[in-house]
């Protein structure tokens, strides 16, 4: 059965026209004016773009002594209902586990999910098993992204040898790390002292993690990427400094890449300051919320390129396991939810607002991170031969969020009361339809593992680079003969 999108205007990355998109067997096959199928869906006054990829969630993560509320079967769910298509998780190896291991145990988790999805692999700990088991995720299970941790001291830190190491690991396999970017040393330390004052709210995760905790880090981590001759990808971008750390490094040249989420953008410190513990309990996640000039610096990123993709870091925890840190802010799940919202949230605070376009939208919530991660152009791109998974956005259709009407399965939203305007009327996921009309269609079951390619043209262009201006000894003619 084919497919037509009629009468909507396509807007990709770079492209904005008027055309139907036609599908079949879960791929787009033509695009062009006046097309014919079985099925019908009405685009007019519609914008059809690339649906969502988020490079960063955590569904039923294993975290600060829980699992993440949202598993693979409501979290993408959740995705799909506010038009994102893709997903990619993290599999967090046990300290001493094997990296396959860790992959099974993610495999067993994402059968019901609704939309395809991706992993990354965490490296939790370093040994000679997860040095060779790296190769065989990059060859055998299609996974070329590798995360580190510079914070969560004690759980799933790595030091600065095991980063170099493992960095220059990921060069010769032309795969792409990432980095968590926070000094988990200094963090543990300012967490012990609040508390040692008796400082012990959800406000005082904020203190303990300034913006110089993350620009120190994200430089490190950015330096020590450069010696091993790699690309870098920096999660969660929250600030100026991080920032600012991006920029520079991408101004000599660097392949560096930034990722704000969309929390960070559009919520602020207030937040930790609410009288109510819960309300600020609830938007504890690390990097904290930042104020108004960090978050200008972050919209100026996405303007200029310099940051490149927007995420979530979806890691939902209920408001009951939010209080396992009642008395102790240490001890507060971290992470916020965000899967449904991104998408609506940045067309309202994005693109309505005039800080970007809707080409450019779509280059940051869709095909910059496809292009990042290798699997462009099957996924993040209107092109035929590329999947169906599409987002049909109706710039007239409004909602006020709220809880209540969330797909996610927890009890409360960080955008709680914002209105939105910008809404999915259409959904599709290889193909299905997922949201028809705005009505939430999705099968659990239905998405499928997306696997990646290593060496994308960038870690190509690099280690040729790198290999041209390597070390070489120079070859004297007259060597004169030894001192004394
Ligand atoms: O607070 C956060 N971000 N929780 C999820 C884990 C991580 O650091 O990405
Ligand atoms: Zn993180
Ligand atoms: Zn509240
Ligand atoms: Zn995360």
């Amino acid at each position: 059965m084919t497919t037509v999108i009629k009468n909507g205007t396509v807007v990709t990355a770079d492209l904005t026209y008027k055309a139907d998109v036609k599908v079949d067997g879960g791929k787009i096959i033509e695009i062009g004016p006046d097309l014919s199928g079985d099925e019908i869906l009405d685009a007019s006054g519609c914008y059809v773009m690339p649906g969502g990829i988020d490079p960063h969630t955590h569904l039923e993560m294993p975290f600060m002594g829980t699992y993440s509320s949202d598993d693979f079967e409501s979290g993408t769910q959740a995705a799909l209902a506010g038009g994102t298509t893709m997903t990619v998780d993290f599999c967090l190896p046990d300290p001493g586990q094997g990296l396959v291991d860790a992959i099974k145990r993610w495999d067993n988790k994402s059968g019901l999910a609704a939309c395809d999805y991706s992993f990354h692999m965490a490296i939790t700990w370093w040994g000679e098993q997860v040095f060779n088991d790296m190769e065989t995720v990059v060859k055998d299970h299609g996974i070329t992204t590798f995360k580190h941790f510079m914070a969560y001291k004690g759980a799933l830190m790595v030091n600065d040898d095991e980063m170099f190491a493992s960095f220059q690991r990921c060069a010769e396999l032309g795969a792409l790390p990432l980095v968590h970017a926070e000094n988990g040393d200094v963090v543990a330390d300012l967490q012990a002292k609040l508390l040692a004052e008796g400082n012990n709210g959800p406000e005082a995760h904020a203190y303990s993690r300034p913006p110089a905790v993350e620009g120190e880090a994200t430089n490190r981590a950015i330096m020590i990427a450069d010696m091993a001759g790699v690309p870098l990808y920096v999660v969660h971008v929250s600030c100026e400094e991080s920032h600012e750390a991006i920029r520079r490094a991408k101004m000599q040249g660097k392949r560096v890449w930034g990722e704000p989420l969309i929390q960070h953008l559009t919520l602020d410190e207030s937040e930790y300051f609410d009288k109510d513990w819960d309300h600020a309990a609830r938007r504890v996640m690390s990097p904290p919320f930042r104020n108004k000039q960090h978050q200008d610096s972050l919209w100026a990123g996405l303007a200029s390129g310099t940051l490149s993709c927007v995420a979530t870091d979806h890691c939902a925890f209920t408001t009951d396991q939010k209080r396992y840190g009642v008395g102790d802010f240490t001890k507060i799940p971290n992470g916020t939810g965000g899967l449904e919202d991104r998408l609506p949230m940045l067309w309202t605070y994005g693109v309505s607002t005039g800080r970007i376009t809707p080409n450019e939208f779509v280059a940051v919530t869709s095909t910059n991170i496809a292009k990042i991660l290798n699997c462009y152009p099957q996924k993040g791109a209107i092109l035929v031969g590329a999947d169906a998974d599409l987002v049909v956005l109706d710039p007239e259709k409004s909602k006020t969020i709220t809880a209540a009407s969330q797909v996610s399965a927890i009890d409360y939203n960080v955008f709680e009361g914002k209105e939105v305007k910008g809404l999915p009327r259409f959904v599709l996921t290889r193909g299905k339809v997922a949201v028809m009309d705005g009505e939430l269609k999705a099968e659990p079951g239905h998405g499928k593992f997306v696997k990646r390619e290593p060496v994308n043209p960038v870690n190509k262009a690099l280690s040729t680079w790198k290999e041209l201006t390597a070390p070489r000894k120079v070859e004297r003619t007259g060597i004169p003969a030894s001192g004394v």
